[in-house]
């Protein structure tokens, strides 16, 4: 097994797992009175991340208060009352159970991009918050989910086909996939829109922890990490080009993969244009 992919019983193992892994950098940071910077994802897969860290604060004393947030993406346009908006699904999850006190994280240390900023504003407002990351010396560990069509954050396979390399997506406006649209649910809503960060933001961050659970997964995984090699129309194959890249995923995510030839075979060729 290639030393990038760890491959846990199921679900609440993997997020036990990746809840550890999120704990110890912060607990290391905060002995070295260093802040943390974490990239969030929403969805269902670090739901279980999010509830282990919510049980780590009230029960093992987890200091949030030097830890500062980066989502990767938003709808556009849509309220943060909305059913759909992240920022809701982030309070609910996470960031209500941990704020305030001591220990609690500061709600100017959380970034989601905004739904609700004016048509006219989004690029200054993707272009602050690109430099708010910088700021703060850049995100030390991004977690990220993959959609069942390969998109990391909201960069869709179709943002890659028209030949645009991948270093030059940072975070901007996107339109969503059709298949992003059913899968999330949207039809109805009219939300077809999102704000994400970009694949070369994602990049940028210091370490990547890429999560993926169940047999709905099983499919792109493969198609993206298996042992056919690196398959770049998924967005998430890029990410087998980050130094500090781990996949930490369930058995039945894994169920497709030849574990033996998984993940490695385009490990390092990814390289900037
Ligand atoms: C969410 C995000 C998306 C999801 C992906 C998987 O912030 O950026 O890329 O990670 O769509 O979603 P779930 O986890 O619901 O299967």
């Amino acid at each position: 097994m290639s030393d990038w992919l760890t491959i846990k019983s199921d679900y609440d193992a993997m997020s036990e797992a990746a809840a550890k892994q999120v704990a110890i950098l912060i607990r290391e940071n905060n002995r070295k009175g260093k802040s943390t910077v974490l990239g969030l994802a929403t969805g269902s897969t670090p739901t279980g991340l999010y509830k282990e860290l919510v049980r780590l604060y009230e029960e093992e004393q987890l200091d949030f208060s030097n830890v500062i947030t980066f989502n990767l993406d938003n709808y556009w346009p849509c309220d943060d009352a909305h059913e759909k908006s992240y920022v809701k699904e982030m309070n609910e999850k996470l960031f209500d159970h941990i704020i305030g006190g001591e220990r609690g994280i500061k709600r100017e240390n959380i970034h989601i991009p905004s739904g609700k900023v004016v048509e006219d504003a989004i690029e200054e407002h993707c272009i602050a918050y690109e430099e708010k990351m910088k700021q703060v010396g850049g995100i030390d560990l991004q977690i990220v989910g993959i959609g069942k069509n390969g998109h990391i954050g909201f960069n869709e396979p179709e943002h890659l086909a028209d030949g645009t390399p991948w270093y030059k997506l940072r975070t901007r406006k996107v339109d969503l996939s059709p298949a992003t649209i059913k899968a999330n649910g949207l039809d109805g809503t009219g939300i077809k829109s999102a704000i994400t960060m970009g694949i070369d933001t994602i990049m940028q961050a210091k370490s990547v922890l890429l999560l993926a659970s169940g047999p709905d997964k099983a499919q792109i995984i493969n198609e993206t990490f298996g042992a056919e090699g690196l398959n770049l129309k998924s967005p998430a194959g890029i990410l087998a080009g980050h130094e500090h890249c781990h996949l930490l995923i369930d058995e039945a995510a894994a169920a497709a993969i030849d574990k033996g030839e998984a993940a490695i075979k385009g490990k390092g060729v990814i390289a900037r244009g």
